[in-house]
């Protein structure tokens, strides 16, 4: 548990782990070992076991270790010990998730959407201007099967899904705005199933989803790699995830004005955590995804017009 939540750099769940290792009779030494990554003095069944669970979390779980750590691990251990250090593993790395992403809103407070009543009210007047209907249908034009929609908003996308959409399940963390999406899923021409939950965090089980669509939200995330891990996690190997976003500008002139814009912290206490200088494009694509397609386009008076990109990026495979 220590060395999985060094991996998740969970800095409050290594300190709890660590005390309990050491109740728990772990000498000060395996533990420095565990600290340090100097593995060498651990006897081999535990070198295995810990190497083990620090590849899987590594991996976040997809696909297998390295040959050499597997073979080792098998060597050492049995496969029902084996799952058991994956449980622990997981349900370790689920902990440091949620304690990671609890503490990035307590830094941000007031800053994040769930707790943002005034933008979500002026959101749900504005919406419809900011995200044209056409780029809304352009977004979700030709998907179908089961498909994840993450911060829904008020649902404005779902009437622009297409009949081959078997179901949509939508989160959105702001109660009102997903009072709002309960009652726009009932019109949707497809079913729509809202819940609340954040891209951080998601509720869903490891590959289950054919397409994700993040429209207006990658902007507005605590953590951006923590959303796109769990994007990655839940989407199946090959599935597509469609993202219409604004971005950071191209010219230095704009980065620095939005830099700066975010640096206040003016920008993201009104936009209810929205960030103006994200190069989401690239998180995308160094989550694991492989970006296939981007319209680049700008919106927005004269000089004052954001850039945002409308794209499509494919999971890779298993491995991140
Ligand atoms: C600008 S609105 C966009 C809403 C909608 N996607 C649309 O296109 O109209 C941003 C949305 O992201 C949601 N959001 C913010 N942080 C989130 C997070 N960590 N996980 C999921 N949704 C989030 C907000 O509650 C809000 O509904």
């Amino acid at each position: 548990m220590v060395a999985v939540s060094q991996v998740n750099a969970c800095a409050g769940c290594t300190r709890v782990h660590e005390r309990w290792a050491l109740r728990a009779g772990v000498s000060s030494t395996e533990l420095e070992a565990l600290q340090t990554g100097d593995l060498e003095h651990l006897d081999p069944r535990s070198r295995a076991a810990v190497s083990y669970a620090v590849a899987r979390a590594q991996r976040r779980f997809a696909g297998s270790a390295s040959a050499g750590i597997e073979s080792s691990a098998r060597e050492h251990l049995s496969v029902r010990e084996l799952k058991e250090i994956e449980a622990v593993a997981r349900a370790t790395a689920l902990a440091n998730l949620s304690l990671n992403t609890l503490a990035a809103r307590t830094r941000s407070s007031g800053t994040g959407a769930a707790q943002h009543p005034v933008f979500a009210r002026v959101w749900s007047h504005i919406s419809g201007k900011v995200g044209s209907d056409k780029q809304r249908s352009e977004l979700l034009a030709g998907l179908r099967g089961r498909v994840l929609e993450v911060g829904a908003g008020d649902g404005r996308n779902f009437v622009h899904y297409p009949p081959e959409v078997s179901e949509v399940l939508a989160v959105e963390p702001e109660p009102y705005l997903r009072r709002l999406a309960s009652g726009a899923a009932r019109a949707a021409p497809v079913p729509v199933t809202v819940v609340d939950a954040t891209a951080e965090l998601l509720p869903h089980e490891d590959g289950v989803f054919d397409s994700i669509v993040s429209s207006l939200v990658l902007c507005s995330v605590v953590d951006q790699e923590i959303a796109l891990a769990e994007l990655h996690r839940v989407l199946m190997p090959g599935g597509e995830l469609r993202f219409y976003e604004h971005v950071i500008a191209e010219r230095s002139l704009g980065r620095s004005v939005q830099a700066s814009l975010d640096g206040s912290g003016i920008w993201p206490h009104l936009g209810a955590g929205c960030h103006l200088a994200r190069d989401t494009v690239g998180m995308i694509a160094a989550a694991g995804f492989t970006v296939e397609q981007v319209r680049r386009f700008t919106s927005g008076p004269g000089p004052l017009g954001l850039p945002f990109v409308l794209g499509t990026a494919r999971r890779r495979s298993a491995h991140r």
